[in-house]
């Protein structure tokens, strides 16, 4: 589905930041991918590129099929849109808008009827958890309920493959384990998902582990025992918190 060949990237400035240096990668439909590695080893770049955000300096990029290193900007966002669902570490929702209208957006864009807009909305606001929040603001949301907007915002379209970099970057463990447990059940239902994590725990879900040094890879591995995501949330949400666990000692003690 994915096949980068020798693709580099490099900014041109003051000096040149060769961000990718050749990489090879094949991901085959239905994988779920965890991209790791240091601050600046090239993670968002690769990304940019395998989402057609934006183009390798060198080297070819096939996706489904089609070479896509040479295509106009037209032409690359029509591909973004038909299959790929971006979720970013900032959600980058529309603030004065609600939820559901954030949702429908993408739609707008592809020509859909507002009713099918609307149907389809509150269809994946509904599997993302959020049917009782679908006229609220990102303002009144928590974080972790608007991470799962932005993750219904990538869904309406019915994409083939997920892209999500730092997904949980900025959610507490409960609310990034949610996200995760929505990855997982999409990628049980054969949705490709990659994802970009510097959590050593949120990348033990993927079933696969590609790491990133200086723009190469250094190690791609498969992962035989993914962590079940609904196991890791139960496993938080019966956790006590740290102040409630010393709490019930003293209150031990005193009886
Ligand atoms: N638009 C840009 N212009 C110039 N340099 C960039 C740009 N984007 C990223 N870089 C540089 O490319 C390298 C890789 O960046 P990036 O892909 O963002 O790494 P990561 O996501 O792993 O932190 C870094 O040295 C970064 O400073
Ligand atoms: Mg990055």
């Amino acid at each position: 589905m994915i096949s980068l060949g020798g693709v580099s990237k490099v900014y041109e400035g003051a000096y040149e930041v060769h961000a990718l240096r050749d990489v090879h990668l094949e991901i085959e439909a239905g994988e779920y991918v965890a991209v790791m590695g240091p601050s600046g080893s090239g993670k968002s770049t690769l990304m940019n590129i395998i989402g057609c955000l934006d183009r390798p300096t060198s080297g070819s990029y096939v996706l489904d099929g089609r070479e896509v290193a040479g295509l106009s900007d037209d032409q690359l966002a029509q591909v973004r849109n038909q299959v790929i669902g971006f979720v970013f570490q900032t959600f980058n929702l529309l603030a004065r808008q609600t939820a559901l209208r954030n949702v429908e957006l993408p739609m707008v864009y592809r020509g859909a009827s507002p009713a099918e807009r609307r149907r389809r909305a509150l269809e994946v606001l509904e599997q993302v958890g959020l049917a009782d929040r679908v006229h609220h603001r990102p303002t009144q949301l928590s974080g972790g309920q608007q991470q799962r907007v932005a993750v219904a915002r990538a869904l309406v379209g019915q994409p083939a493959f997920v892209l999500a970099d730092e997904p949980t970057g900025n959610l507490d463990s409960r609310s990034g384990q949610e996200v995760m447990t929505i990855f997982g059940r999409l990628n049980r239902a054969g949705i490709t998902i990659l994802l970009v994590t510097h959590d050593e725990r949120i990348a033990a879900h993927a079933k696969r582990v590609i790491r990133l040094m200086d723009g190469r890879i250094v190690s791609d591995e498969r992962n035989p025992e993914p962590l079940d995501p609904e196991t890791e949330l139960q496993r938080l949400v019966s956790q006590p918190a740290a102040g409630a666990v010393a709490s019930a000692g003293a209150g031990g003690g005193s009886a």
